[in-house]
């Protein structure tokens, strides 16, 4: 049977990881725990794009080799993923000989195929975006000097010609345009679909993909005057971690996760390479927003990077990778400020939720000595019924990644059940009524262990630690809605008073 495959793209190591890479990736990590735990099988493919003239700047302002750099970042990104609780199944790095293989073999194909072909690039060129920028797209300013177009950079730009290799992307422009009709789900979301329909639809040109100048990068096979174009290369790591026996299995990608700025190559380049070499192509190729800080777009210069370590020493890893799912629709912009961290964080994770657990918890604990008893007529107004039916909007939203949407409408369970503790006064109940506040309180612990499966991929420690509080077996990790569900006639678990999960922080 195919894997479900996800993916992230290949992060730049010519810094260390900041929340806007913490952010894809977690994203990616919460779709994958979600699938997993309805039983698909899935790939989750991350890694880092260690090529180019970039990476050897930075290496030599480092005093390092480039590959000693590499490797050095490299495992900065993988120490920040195991700390961000992400299980992705293979890490790739372009500086391995199982890519750097592939990536010749597909050039050599393509050239053989009279996909590429050899001719004579002029132009002008920024190292720090690895980008060409023609003429009238860089032009010259009041001093004469061509800056890079791209506003968030502006740095000089280099004249270079040389001899290039080129990819025919004209070629498949008819192509292209009748997959995005013919799959709209292709181009995720809509709006940005768009915008590569007008791009496509304008008309394309052939594009450089070599360089002469470039020395760090994979070797065009038979040319070694020049290197492969770090894009290109880098777009084949969704191809080259997965090659081999087990490429049947996994291939085509079933969802590329990436950032807005990068979707032309996701949507327009990467395709058509696909096409060319006679491969399926992914299912979806989703972009999402980016995040600012206090309204600023984050970068080195300003020095107003996000470190994620810092975040979570302050808040908790759990309600890191809340909120950043929480507070923006996936898809849109956003801005990450400490003060909508600590609203968040206070309103929705200690008051909302921690408070419910350990009211509810106490209440078991006081009344009924922390043993959960059967319920003594099980189908009669059985409230977490009710509850476990929202499961089918909440995994729908999840299959849109529409993270937010999901979680609002977790909260939305949420504060229902916070409704119904005001409403019902367990407290009040246990006084008059013994055998009501056993029903009361057994319908809000099975309401929560419901909840808590659908927290799970979001949040998987705290939903660990909610569902041990509630006397949920776990094996070996926390249970999913429809786990936890199928246990409700059966299970009995002792209910165990635990710290509170979400201190109040000023
Ligand atoms: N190496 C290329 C990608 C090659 S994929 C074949 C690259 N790397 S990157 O290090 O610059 O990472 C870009 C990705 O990081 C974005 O697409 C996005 O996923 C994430 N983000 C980086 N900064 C971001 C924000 N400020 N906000 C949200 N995500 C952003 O491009």
């Amino acid at each position: 049977m195919k894997k479900f495959y996800i993916t992230t793209p290949i992060y730049y190591i010519n810094a260390a990881p900041h929340i806007g890479h913490a952010y894809t990736t977690i994203a990616a990590d919460v779709l994958n725990r979600f699938l997993r735990k309805r039983g698909h099988s899935t790939y989750f493919l991350t890694g880092t794009d260690e090529h180019g003239a970039k990476i050897e700047q930075a290496a030599r302002e480092a005093g390092l080799s480039p590959q000693a750099y590499a490797d050095e970042l490299s495992a900065k990104f993988k120490a920040l993923w195991s700390r961000l609780d992400i299980h992705f199944d293979d890490f790739i790095r372009t500086t391995e000989p199982r890519h750097e293989k592939k990536v010749q073999a597909v050039f050599k194909a393509l050239i053989d195929s009279g996909d590429i072909y050899k001719g004579k690039y002029k132009g002008y060129y920024c190292i720090s975006c690895e980008t060409f920028w023609t003429e009238t797209e860089a032009p010259p300013d009041e001093k004469g000097a061509r800056l890079c177009p791209n506003q968030d950079c502006r740095r000089p730009l280099q004249m270079i010609e040389e001899d290039s290799y080129f990819f025919k992307l004209p070629e498949y422009r008819e192509a292209l345009l009748k997959h995005y009709r013919e799959h709209p789900e292709f181009l995720s979301p809509a709006h940005r679909g768009q915008e590569i329909l007008s791009f496509v639809k304008s008309g394309l040109q052939n594009i450089s993909v070599s360089r002469t100048k470039v020395k760090w990068g994979v070797e065009v096979p038979g040319d070694c005057g020049h290197t492969v174009y770090v894009w290109f290369d880098a777009l084949l790591n969704y191809v080259s971690a997965v090659d081999g026996p087990q490429l049947r299995e996994i291939w085509p990608a079933d969802v590329h996760i990436v950032g807005k700025e990068i979707y032309r190559f996701h949507a327009v380049i990467w395709p058509a390479m696909l096409m060319a070499l006679k491969m399926p192509l992914p299912a979806k190729v989703f972009a999402h927003g980016w995040w600012t800080v206090d309204g600023e777009k984050m970068s080195k210069s300003k020095g107003n990077m996000i470190d994620p370590y810092e975040i979570i020493r302050e808040f908790g890893l759990d309600a890191f990778r809340y909120f950043l799912l929480r507070e923006i629709p996936f898809g849109q912009d956003g801005d990450f400020s400490r003060t909508a961290l600590l609203k968040r964080y206070n309103a929705d994770l200690a008051n909302d939720l921690g408070n419910l657990i350990s009211r509810i918890v106490e209440m078991v604990d006081r009344y009924l000595n922390g043993v959960l008893p059967k319920r003594p007529d099980p189908e009669k107004d059985f409230y977490p019924q009710k509850i476990a039916q929202k499961t089918a909007s909440i995994a729908a939203a999840m299959e849109r990644l529409d993270f937010s949407g999901a979680l609002t409408r977790i909260w939305a369970v949420i504060s229902e059940l916070n409704q119904r503790v005001n409403k019902e006064e367990p407290w009040k109940v246990a006084k008059t009524d013994p055998e009501k506040v056993k029903i009361i309180l057994f319908d809000l612990v099975w309401s929560l262990r419901i909840v808590t499966g659908w927290l799970e991929p979001f949040m998987p420690q705290t939903a660990a630690k909610i569902q041990s509080q509630l006397g949920v077996r776990q094996f070996p990790e926390p249970l999913s809605a429809e786990q936890v569900l199928a246990g409700v006639r059966s299970g009995i678990g002792k209910i165990h008073k635990g710290p509170p999960l979400f201190p109040r922080k000023q």
